[in-house]
């Protein structure tokens, strides 16, 4: 199968008289759901990226025009684009890191949870493709329930003897860039210059900001921690019912997934001292999956760090969420043992 042309209407290369092009060093990189919401300006954005020499655009619609649209841009990545079920494989050959944004967001009034029935058998589906195909790949999951789709991808490669714990991430990004922002406006300084850790998983209350351990340290009061916990627990939601039925967080999610892919690729390459907030297979609990802070290396993630000091607050907010993570990851277990 030929993927759709990277230069429609008579490249170059269709042509036969481009030159030979030096292959430029930098990873292979494949995005599932490229026409999406999220997956179109996450695209432009890995495009942009130094460390991608390849990337490989797949969806079941629709990437025919975004490859077409995208490689006209003037960065050194070859981008080429993958359409329908048929296409997942040649997509996926060669890959060293698959990032899935593939999914139906959610619509107001709805919960993540409302997706499983449908995201699960996408990430399982394209989860299957990866094992087959790029079995060494890094896995950055988006799809939503994260909770539960994080635990599907695990147990397929399980399944096909793929799984490697340092390879599989469920991305949580953007709940680190959200307290970030939010904790920034708080304190009155560069979102840039704030850190704030995020741990537990990503749906509601099982995201929970440690703001006692924010950088530059910093206190706040009890009025502030409950306005922003609430606001970083909520900002999904806050998007989709801005959106109004028009879908859920993309721009904010691409930003964060690609800030995600650039740490990845920079620490797969050797760069040191790269640490992420992420929804991993781990210890730190006694839950199979948690979001923590990660250090990440050469073979994906190299360590998890431990969570650290946690206030009172914290402490709670910690024994509050154990429950619905529990039950989301158990959830997504069963459906892959189905
Ligand atoms: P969207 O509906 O705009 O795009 C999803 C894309 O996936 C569509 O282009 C669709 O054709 C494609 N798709 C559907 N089935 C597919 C399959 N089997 N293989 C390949 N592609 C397939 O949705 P949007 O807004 O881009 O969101 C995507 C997912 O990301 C949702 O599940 C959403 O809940 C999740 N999300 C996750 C966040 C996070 O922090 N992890 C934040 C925001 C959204």
């Amino acid at each position: 199968l030929q993927p759709s042309s990277t230069q429609q209407g008579g490249s170059a290369l269709q042509m036969g008289i481009c030159r030979a092009k030096g292959s430029s060093p930098g990873f292979k990189v494949a995005l599932l759901g490229a026409s999406g919401g999220i997956g179109q300006p996450l695209a432009l954005l890995l495009k942009m990226n130094p460390h991608i020499s390849v990337l490989h655009l797949y969806d079941v619609v629709n990437t025919p025009g975004v490859t077409a649209d995208l490689s006209h841009t003037d960065t050194s990545a070859v981008v080429r684009g993958f359409v329908g079920k048929d296409q997942l494989e040649p997509a996926l050959v060669g890959m060293e890191l698959v990032i899935i944004p593939a999914g139906v967001p959610r619509k107001p009034g709805m919960t993540r949870d409302d997706l499983f029935n449908i995201n699960a058998g996408i990430v399982r589906t394209l989860c299957e493709g990866v094992a087959k195909c790029c079995p060494k790949a890094v896995v950055h999951v988006i799809s939503n329930p994260v909770n539960s789709t994080v635990p599907i991808a695990a147990e397929v490669f399980k399944k096909a003897g793929t799984y490697d714990p340092r390879r599989l991430m469920g991305v949580t990004t953007l709940d680190v860039v959200r307290a970030n922002t939010f904790v920034a406006e708080v304190l009155g300084l560069d979102p840039a210059i704030v850190k704030v850790p995020v741990i537990g998983g990503h749906a509601g209350i099982t995201i929970l900001p440690i703001l006692s351990q924010v950088t530059p340290p910093s206190s706040f009061t009890k009025d502030e921690v409950e306005y922003l916990t609430n606001r970083i627990q909520n900002g999904g939601t806050e998007v989709v019912e801005a959106k109004a039925g028009a879908g859920s967080a993309t721009l904010s999610m691409a930003f964060a997934a690609a800030k995600f892919a650039d740490a990845t690729l920079r620490a797969l390459k050797g760069e040191a001292g790269i640490v992420e907030c992420a929804f991993v297979a781990s210890q730190v609990t006694e839950l199979p999956f948690f979001a923590s802070k990660v250090l990440l290396g050469r073979n994906g993630i190299d360590e998890i760090l431990p969570l650290g000091p946690l206030n009172e607050y914290e402490r709670e907010g910690l024994i509050k969420l154990k429950g619905e993570l529990k039950a989301s990851i158990d959830k997504g277990l069963a459906f892959a043992a189905k």
